[in-house]
């Protein structure tokens, strides 16, 4: 019989500045290394105030990392050193390999007063970190969405739930990200694969992560499961529950992380940080 897995540890996601002045949540980050290796953060910018983020994200390079956002409400206007210039709608998914390098600006936009999502880091594997940069947007209505009996519903950003598969096929990353809302008092359970780390966050509702708790988990709960177990279960509280769910296979490599850069060693992020002073940051295609 399948065993499941257990909360190894617990926390709530910490309000914190970035950008221009973004006031957001952080679930996990630079503190919290290795526990969510391949991840390295993951950032919750919902908020009703516009004041609290239309400074934005103005320009800023990225390398060695894959960044992705799920926007659920608003939008995110974005342009980059490639050239691209598009919107991250909300149901949609921009998902950013960075590679050797990417410069680029994300100016979250309320809609009908409203903005809201998230953003996780992926980090790339010492052999991808040069990879060449690209990037795919994924609109709401190419995220499938799976229902379960039991009263489960599962938006499929990145992984499969049965015979559907998300739209994001990470070229490097062995990942998933689900976005998953149970009904009152219902129950999921979901296989992990063995030795990959598993890590849910609450974003409505209430519930609990595991069979040893006995308390309700709710909004801006971040969930770290231990590496025994096949399964992970969670159980839907009186109102339901919504929360994302990320695993992926750990990269054990060392990190070296300069803000918006995460490399391997300290050589690697000078490296990165002389190429953006003098302007060679941005490899040219040959
Ligand atoms: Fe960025």
């Amino acid at each position: 019989m399948a065993h499941a897995r257990s909360i190894a540890k617990l926390f709530t996601s910490r309000e914190t500045m970035e950008g221009a002045g973004v006031r957001l949540h952080r679930a996990f980050g630079y503190h919290t290394i290795p526990d969510f290796d391949p991840f390295l953060m993951f950032d919750d910018f919902r908020a009703d105030r516009p004041e609290d983020y239309l400074a934005g994200f103005p320009w800023h390079p990225h390398r060695g990392i894959e960044t992705v956002t799920y926007m659920l409400e608003g939008t995110v206007e974005h342009g980059d050193s490639m050239g691209h210039v598009g919107n991250v709608d909300a149901g949609g998914v921009q998902w950013m390999t960075a590679g050797s390098g990417i410069i680029h600006q994300e100016m979250p936009k309320p809609i009908n007063g409203r903005m809201g999502g998230f953003q996780l880091w992926v980090n790339l594997p010492r052999a991808h970190k040069m990879m060449d940069p690209w990037y795919q947007e994924i609109s709401a209505e190419k995220i499938p969405l799976v229902r379960l009996p039991g009263g489960i519903q599962i938006r499929v950003i990145s992984g499969r739930i049965g015979d559907t598969a998300g739209p994001v096929n990470p070229v490097i990353a062995d990942m998933e990200y689900l976005d998953v809302s149970l009904d009152p008092d219902s129950s999921f359970t979901h296989a992990v694969k063995p030795g990959s780390m598993a890590a849910a966050y609450v974003i409505s509702g209430s519930g609990r992560f595991d069979q040893q708790s006995k308390d309700d988990l709710v909004n801006r709960s971040v969930v770290l499961y231990g590496q025994e177990g096949e399964t992970i279960g969670i159980h839907a509280g009186s109102q339901g529950v919504r929360f994302l769910l990320f695993s992926g296979k750990p990269l054990r490599e060392p990190i070296a992380w300069g803000g918006p850069i995460v490399m391997n060693t300290q050589e690697e992020l000078e490296q990165a940080f002389s190429d953006y002073e003098h302007d060679r940051f941005i490899r040219k295609k040959s």
